[in-house]
């Protein structure tokens, strides 16, 4: 059962499809309590065994207790465990215990989640401002919860089939000569590859929507020379557009008044990658539209998928925070009447300027100085801003369905709010080159999962940081699972295509197990999607009453039939899995083979090689697998043979 209570006047977002009508609150008790003194703030004791699920992509654990959460999308390339805001707001989350309940708190500004922060026991939720709309769903099980959470939601994104291909990128590609490169490598070492992604190198002075002309001399010639060798191109859009006369889109932007603009009325101007920019109103419906229309320069060239990025908005810095950082400096200068330049000495440099200088980056102060046009309504960011990223997918999404009605496109966005996973799927952002992400890129899916986003991954090898070999191949063999399956670094890391280690065979083989299981895979992901449904859960929504399943966070169930359990940790040869009931255990073997052992419900160590990639197969049923292949196109359904039990039928769909 779903219930709607309406606080305030609360914001429309659109990320609830159903139409429902809004109750009155009127001091009811929904499974906790809420008060409205001090803004809004929903509170509930726990009991030692409620787990608490959901937030989406947020730091931490899959049960979020123990913890704060911000949703409040932010840039920040360090996820570390005491990062509280990452680039999503997903408000949504599932009490499990005695009662299985979901609060859905549907407000896109800051909005703060103490789960056991501040007492171990105590669930708050605040907000500044009482006007949001908050549903409240119980259920029979969190599972249940979940999808009638989904139901109301929407039906999910779903990708084209090539988007579970396995996809190379690296931020650093800069001509069509690196891209060729990269293909030639994959192909000459049969490693499969479907796409290359093209980061803002790419672009003429990082204008959206425009092509470096030195460096890709026949842009549309070389989109189909790929093409022709099944590489799809899948190049970056950011949020900001570049301030340059004689730019179209600027220029038109401007004239149309499509741009967020401060207070009175200029376009507000921010750093990001090209320098000063405005950002597009993603919110007003026109300039949305105006912006999405923006895509089919890319795709009249053949393009059929794109990321967007830096959609939070990040703002690197604005004309008001570097002018308050001109006077701080002017002033320490007059003050100590030197006349050195005190940015030469970091030593100099008195706690306010660097304070100024540390607060440049992302700062609320100027989240505050800008304002959407929202049908005609002023609407200051910082009420909204959990909506940008959302609503510039939202732009593409409707864009990409009215140039091709017929046609699926690959669109994945950083910054998302609850309702985008309508438009196109997620990746988790910079994260880092270390083994604690693999846990952490894990732990995020199911969140994720419940609350639409569907098609997403993280950067496999890592973004950030020097990677090593076993790393992206531990990492390789959970991103087989993962519907988005991309490699992607950041610029002066260390090269991490699959062909730059020895003994390439054995990326060959993680690979292409892969493209095995694509026909699987997929399914799975369409029925998840077309069902309202989970691809993966965590063990606690298949398995209740085991706590010991509920408790597992490194391991997470897979369609109806599978579970995954990744290895996680450097210099091991295996890793302890727990079966909370019989399954069969499968490794697929770097000579092709495929070993399979029945184990018995309870704790096992299972061996896995760094080139081997564990599954599992639960009791009764069976998955799928071909001949590993190219490319997505050449993946041969005659070689499907059944893995699993004997007598389980499956059907695969597309
Ligand atoms: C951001 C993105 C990253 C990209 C980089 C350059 O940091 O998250 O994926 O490579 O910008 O565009």
């Amino acid at each position: 059962m779903v219930e709607k209570y309406i606080f305030g006047s609360p914001f429309e977002t659109e990320a609830v499809t159903a139409c429902m009508e809004a109750v009155g609150f009127a001091g009811k008790v929904i499974c906790g309590e809420i008060s409205l003194e001090d803004g809004f703030c929903y509170s509930y004791q726990m009991d030692d065994a409620d787990v608490i699920y959901g937030l989406g992509e947020a730091n931490r654990g899959i049960n979020k207790r123990g913890y704060k959460y911000v949703s409040n999308c932010t840039d920040d390339p360090n996820h570390t465990e005491d990062k509280i805001s990452l680039y999503g707001a997903h408000n949504f989350l599932i009490i499990s215990g005695k009662r299985q309940v979901g609060l859905f708190f549907d407000y896109p500004a800051n909005m703060c989640f103490d789960i056991g922060y501040t007492r171990q026991d105590m669930l708050t939720v605040r907000c500044e401002r009482a006007d949001l709309y908050l549903y409240v769903i119980t259920g029979e099980s969190a599972y249940d919860v979940a999808k009638q959470f989904r139901k109301i939601i929407g039906k999910s994104y779903i990708a084209p089939k090539y988007a579970f291909g396995f996809g190379q990128s690296r931020w650093g590609y800069k001509t069509a000569e690196d891209i060729e490169t990269v293909v030639k490598r994959y192909r000459d070492n049969q490693i499969p590859i479907d796409m290359v992604y093209l980061d803002i190198d790419y672009m003429q002075d990082y204008k959206d929507f425009t092509v470096n002309a030195e460096r890709f001399p026949d842009f549309p010639q070389f989109v189909q020379k790929m093409k022709a060798e099944k590489i799809h191109l899948i190049p970056i859009i950011d949020a900001g557009v570049k301030i340059e006369d004689g730019y179209d889109i600027y220029e038109e932007g401007v004239e149309k008044g499509y741009f967020c603009k401060r207070e009175d009325d200029s376009d507000f101007v921010a750093a990001v990658w090209p320098g000063w920019t405005h950002f597009p109103d993603m919110l007003n419906p026109d300039a949305r539209a105006w912006f999405g229309g923006k895509y089919e320069r890319l795709t009249s060239l053949g393009i059929d998928g794109f990321w967007n990025d830096m959609n939070e908005p990040s703002i690197f810095y604005s004309e008001e925070g570097i002018k308050a950082l001109n006077q701080a400096i002017a002033d320490y200068v007059k003050d100590t009447e030197s006349d050195g330049d005190v940015m030469d000495n970091a030593n100099t440099v008195p706690g306010e300027v660097r304070w100024l200088m540390e607060q440049l980056q992302n700062n609320p102060e100027d989240y505050r100085r800008f304002y959407h046009n929202i049908n005609g309504k002023k609407v200051r960011h910082d009420y909204v801003h959990n909506l940008y990223g959302f609503n510039m997918t939202r732009a593409a999404g409707e864009a990409l369905q009215k140039i091709a009605p017929d046609r699926k496109m690959l669109l994945f966005s950083r910054s998302s709010y609850i309702g985008m996973h309508r438009y196109g799927g997620i990746w988790t952002g910079d994260n880092q080159s270390w083994w604690s992400h693999i846990l952490l890129n894990l732990k995020m899916m199911p969140s994720l999962n419940m609350c639409g986003f569907l098609y997403t991954g993280a950067d496999l090898g890592g973004f950030g940081s020097n990677t090593t070999r076993d790393l992206v191949l531990r990492w390789l063999a959970l991103g087989v699972f993962t519907p988005l399956m991309r490699n992607h670094t950041a610029i002066g890391t260390r090269e991490q295509e699959c062909y730059q280690f020895e003994h390439i065979e054995d990326f060959r083989h993680v690979v292409g197990v892969r493209y095995r299981l694509i026909p699987y895979l997929y399914s799975a992901y369409i029925k998840a999607a077309e069902n309202d449904d989970l691809y993966f859960r965590p063990l606690g929504f298949d398995y209740p009453d085991d706590r010991r399943a509920v408790e597992t966070e490194d391991q997470l169930m897979l369609g109806n039939e599978a579970m995954i359990a990744p290895v996680y940790t450097q210099n091991v040869s295996g890793r302890t899995v727990y079966l909370p009931e019989e399954m069969k255990f499968v490794k697929f073997m770097p000579d092709g083979s495929i070993y399979e052992e029945t184990l018995s419900q309870g704790t096992h160590y299972v061996e896995i090689k760094l080139n081997e990639v564990p599954l599992f197969i639960r009791k009764g049923k069976c998955i799928p697998v071909v001949d590993a292949a190219e490319n997505v196109d050449a993946i041969d359904l005659s070689t499907v043979r059944y893995l699993g039990y004997d007598g389980a039928a499956y059907e695969i769909v597309e």
